[in-house]
């Protein structure tokens, strides 16, 4: 399967969902704090996405229970809002929002922490930081003629040598996006030794990488969905949903 080169029309109604997309994570960080629970967030968020005319499109993906993926602390990805987990000082979380507006998908995510960054551990501290600054150099590196690979291998050179105690998560990726929820081709957010596709004006693609404060190999929980990291250490993950254009890029999910 080839990726798909949107349409001018395209690529507005996809600008449009990630900017809701955006919007919602602007939102809900104001909720964010001890005590509030995952489950508590995820109504917010979809009853925001619902009121913007939009559909939340983890609900019900592939059996997904929940509107969006709330991951803390040790959780890597796809933690299921719960009741059961309530948020305290000093935690660190991913929110994944993914919409549908008008049949066109947007899918951005951004770390959080409870309590103010006086709470964090110094690790913590760095692992956000960092993972954050290795999606930029990920999208700095996407133009027109570009390879896929040149994104991870942009990634691992700078997590490298900043961080050599974190490692890249390799079991989860980045996706294509925009007519559907996970479109080809798949972006590895290390070096994989094979060039990928080549980049072309029109492709939208996620940069979406996860960093563990240790190893990099994830295990599920009995949920089937939550990714955990084997050792316990604290995971990090921010994500764009991303254009190509034929000098650079444009980050679509902004608000
Ligand atoms: N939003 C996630 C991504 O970035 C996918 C979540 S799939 C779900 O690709 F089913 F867990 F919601
Ligand atoms: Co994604
Ligand atoms: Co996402």
């Amino acid at each position: 399967m080839k990726p798909v080169i949107k349409s001018k029309h395209q690529i507005e109604n996809i600008r449009k969902a990630c900017r809701l997309a955006s919007r919602a994570l602007d939102e809900v960080t104001f909720m964010i704090r001890e005590g509030i629970t995952t489950e508590e967030l995820d109504t917010f968020l979809h009853d925001f996405i619902v009121k913007n005319r939009a559909t939340p499109a983890p609900l019900n993906y592939k059996g997904y229970p929940r509107s969006t993926c709330i991951s803390v602390n040790d959780v890597i990805c796809h933690g299921i809002p719960s009741k059961d987990v309530v948020l305290k000082k000093g935690d660190i979380l991913n929110i994944d929002v993914t919409v549908i507006l008008d049949g066109f998908y947007g899918d951005t995510s951004r770390m959080f922490c409870v309590g103010g960054i006086e709470n964090l551990s110094p690790v913590a501290h760095k692992l956000i930081e960092v993972t954050e600054m290795a999606m930029y150099e990920g999208i700095r590196a996407i133009k027109d003629g570009a390879y896929v690979n040149d994104i991870g291998i942009a990634i691992e050179n700078y997590v490298r040598k900043t961080e050599t105690n974190f490692q890249i998560v390799r079991e989860f990726t980045g996706h294509g996006t925009g007519l559907s929820f996970h479109e080809p081709p798949q972006v590895f957010h290390f070096n994989t030794g094979k060039t990928g596709v080549k980049l072309k004006a029109g492709m939208v693609i996620t940069v979406e990488p996860m960093i563990n404060a240790g190893h990099w190999k994830s295990k599920f929980d009995d949920d089937g969905w939550t990714a955990r990291t084997i050792d316990g250490s604290l995971s990090a993950q921010w994500e764009h949903t991303v254009l190509v254009t034929s000098n650079g890029f444009e980050i679509l999910s902004v608000s």
